[in-house]
């Protein structure tokens, strides 16, 4: 039925409406997420040069545009809307970083379902979620937007949001698009600096950092961006091999293609040639939308012409942004999202909130805890000091468009909402987030400036000092302004900003006991912090429910089962640092360290490893149980482990299963997650948890990129995180 409504409707279409629909634009009337916006947008849409629209959402807004297409256009082909909803649409869960330190691919979905529902009665039907680009460089912001450094968890967090986002019906009027980005090696930026080049090897791509975007794919995700960088020194918007070859031919992707924003324009940057000649090589290599740029709709014709492009192309390209039109329900009925009833009942709802706040909780990781100084009594007086701990403006953490500060619950408000009046809270600000007002006009240079205190630096610790001295203990909340990380938020010193270095010592020194909450949008270089500091509890940036989030956990209504999905290294001369690497000739493991693969100032392991995190209780593992010691192809073997909690109070774990390919026909990594199991265990309760390891599970990509299992001996690890593990070993045999 499509392929015969589309193919009637191409057959009526002139080249210039063929070419239009390739045409995404943005009118700036809403939210630009880049430095260009579209002109002369209404007049485009009536002459059917757009294809689609983003930046505008709204019921009112978007039945508006879409008016002038279907009263005003010829063929009146409805448009599609788009718009980054990223971690939320209104209602703000935490950064994609913290939500995959949830390792709960439900909860994860959820929250996909939420913004789904949120985005599409807002007029959405379209969103750019889910990023799902690897990222092992934490100076690189965008690795806030992602889910860490790990392909197999990376791949379970992309399927999640795909189901989440699209449902089972992707024409019903709560579901929408998903578009994995940025295809591909986004997050591979050299130095992590936003937009560099990427370079690496195509059993590297293969093994550790396409799995994601293929599970997107796999799961059926209705479109693809193209990213920024250069793969095989070719952009990736005009990368033949990139979207076709691999995506379509190999993968099977049957959706569009859009590019980024004006990044087929950037390939004349890049070095290909002027816009004519990056537009044709995009549409050359399977693009079909072309983001802001308008590069298509400019010179396509030309290059048909010239017998540099050809209609099938075109035709092929304008073929599938139909389809994604049609599969939205979209010519059924053009206004399908917008429905001015339901944004005031279905967006930012008490239920949405609280399913924010069980997300936001879920997706801390406790750091440490030493003297169990956490949870927090309901009781006495609490310092609440920092620049992060009375503050609207930064809770909702980077990609947070259409979020609005002011509905955010701060730290003080939650702390108050959830010990009640029998603590008693005395806040100051103590610190600026930072002092360097050159830095903090460039972390926001077209929003709000990130707010700065006139009063001295000494004053405002002072201040903070006193307070903690009436306090029974101090909880300090400190990290990074939000846009600090996300897009072009790339930052080579990964240490708290010296202002609130200085506000944190000054508290240690104290004596009081203290309580350090982060938040932030990578991974810090802290080792010092680690060292002076009793207890730290990560919480990135938990969006709108912060403040009740972060205090559930600190009073212990939660109790903390976040996992860390992304290594935070002890300084920035050890990244990359990440779990999953080689072993290298010349491992070192302890002893003598000359001739080794080590560093002679700081040792080759993490601050704190990849699956790692505390709770207020603590778990214990006996060993692992295998069903068998061999196995061969069809059959499986069953690794078993007795977890116990071990503590007095009830707590929630992930246990985390990883393998290691001993002899193989290329080098293999040290260790590879390959299964995770959550349980919940009372006090004292012990629970076997099994996995089944499959053939399957041991396949990786060779030498000539075909996806094999090898023969020979494997270890497997079970355990609390990717470096405290119990391990033995079996054989594949043939
Ligand atoms: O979706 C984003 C992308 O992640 C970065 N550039 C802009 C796009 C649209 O806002």
């Amino acid at each position: 039925k499509m392929n015969t409504f589309v193919a009637n409707l191409m057959s009526k279409m002139t080249l210039e409406e063929k070419i239009g629909q390739l045409n995404l634009v943005t009118p700036g009337w809403g939210v630009p997420t880049g430095s260009v916006v579209s002109k002369g947008v209404e007049d485009n849409i009536r002459k059917g040069h757009v294809g689609g629209l983003f930046g505008i959402f709204g019921p009112d807004k978007v039945r508006l545009a879409q008016a002038l297409a279907m009263n005003e256009s010829r063929l009146k082909i409805p448009l599609l809307f788009g718009l980054d909803v990223i971690h939320g649409h209104k209602t703000i869960f935490p950064i994609p970083l913290g939500l995959s330190c949830s390792w709960d691919t439900a909860l994860v979905e959820r929250s996909a379902r939420i913004a789904a529902i949120e985005a599409s009665a807002d007029g959405l039907c379209w969103v750019f979620s889910p990023m799902v680009d690897i990222a092992r460089d934490p100076r690189w912001g965008r690795i806030a937007e992602g889910a860490g450094e790990d392909p197999f968890l990376g791949s379970e967090m992309a399927r999640a949001m795909v189901k989440g986002y699209q449902g089972t019906d992707l024409s019903k009027d709560n579901t929408v698009m998903a578009c994995v980005k940025h295809f591909a090696l986004y997050g591979a930026a050299e130095g992590g600096r936003d937009y560099n080049t990427t370079d690496m090897s195509r059993i590297r791509m293969y093994n550790e950092y396409l799995p994601p975007y293929k599970a997107a794919v796999d799961a059926g995700v209705g479109s693809v961006m193209s990213s920024f960088n250069e793969i095989d020194g070719i952009p990736a918007t005009g990368n033949r091999w990139l979207l076709t070859s691999l995506l379509r031919n190999q993968w099977g992707f049957k959706g569009f293609v859009v590019s980024d924003y004006t990044s087929v324009n950037e390939m004349i940057a890049h070095g290909v040639g002027d816009l004519q000649t990056a537009s044709a090589m995009a549409l050359h290599a399977g693009l079909d939308m072309d983001m802001v740029g308008e590069g298509f709709l400019t010179t396509l014709q030309k290059s048909l012409k010239a017998g540099k492009v050809t209609i099938k192309q075109i035709d092929d390209a304008c073929k599938r942004i139909l389809e994604a039109k049609y599969k939205l329900g979209l010519f059924q009925d053009p206004y399908r999202y917008v429905n001015s009833g339901r944004p005031e009942k279905e967006i930012l709802t008490a239920q949405n909130r609280q399913a924010a706040r069980e997300t936001a909780v879920r997706s801390m990781v406790l750091l440490k805890n030493e003297g169990r100084i956490l949870p927090l009594k309901k009781s006495g007086t609490i310092a609440l000091i920092g620049p992060l701990a009375n503050n609207h403006s930064e809770m909702l953490g980077t990609w947070a468009v259409s979020g609005d500060n002011t509905k955010s619950v701060t730290i003080q408000q939650g702390m108050q909402n959830v010990a009640g009046n029998s603590v008693q809270i005395l806040f100051a600000r103590g610190a600026n987030i930072t002092d360097d007002t050159s830095f903090a006009k460039r972390i926001s240079p077209f929003g709000k400036p990130t707010e700065i205190d006139a009063r001295s630096p000494d004053t405002l610790i002072q201040e903070a000092v006193a307070a903690a001295g009436k306090a029974d203990v101090v909880v300090v909340v400190v990290g990074e302004a939000a846009e600090m990380s996300g897009e072009s938020a790339s930052r080579t010193d990964l240490d708290l900003p010296g202002s609130q270095r200085k506000l944190v010592e000054a508290l240690v020194k104290t004596g009081k006991p203290l309580v350090v909450v982060l938040m932030n949008g990578r991974p810090l270089a802290i080792p010092w912090l680690n060292e002076q500091a009793p207890a730290i509890l990560e919480a990135w940036f938990p969006g709108t429910e912060a403040g009740n989030a972060v205090a559930d956990v600190l009073f212990g209504n939660y109790n903390p089962s976040g996992k860390l999905t992304t290594s935070f290294p002890r300084n920035v001369g050890q990244i990359p640092v990440y779990y999953n690497h080689k072993n290298t000739g010349r491992p070192f493991e302890g002893g003598a360290p000359k001739f080794k693969s080590n560093y002679l100032d700081v040792q080759n392991e993490p601050l704190y490893p990849f699956g790692y995190g505390l709770s207020y209780t603590n778990f214990t593992y006996d060993s692992i149980k295998l069903s068998r010691n061999t196995f061969s192809a069809g059959q499986s073997i069953t690794a078993s482990v007795m977890v116990t909690n071990a503590g007095d109070v009830a707590g929630e774990e992930t246990v985390q299963l990883y393998i290691r390919d001993v002899e193989a026909s290329v080098t293999r990594p040290v260790k590879e997650l390959k299964g995770f199991q959550k349980v919940v265990l009372k006090a004292h309760e012990s629970a076997k948890v099994e996995f089944t390891i499959t053939e399957n599970d041991l396949k990786f990509y060779n030498s000539e990129l075909k996806y094999v299992a090898e023969p020979g001996e494997f270890k497997v690890f079970i355990g609390t995180n990717s470096r405290d593990v119990k391990e033995t070993g079996f054989r594949l045999v043939k």
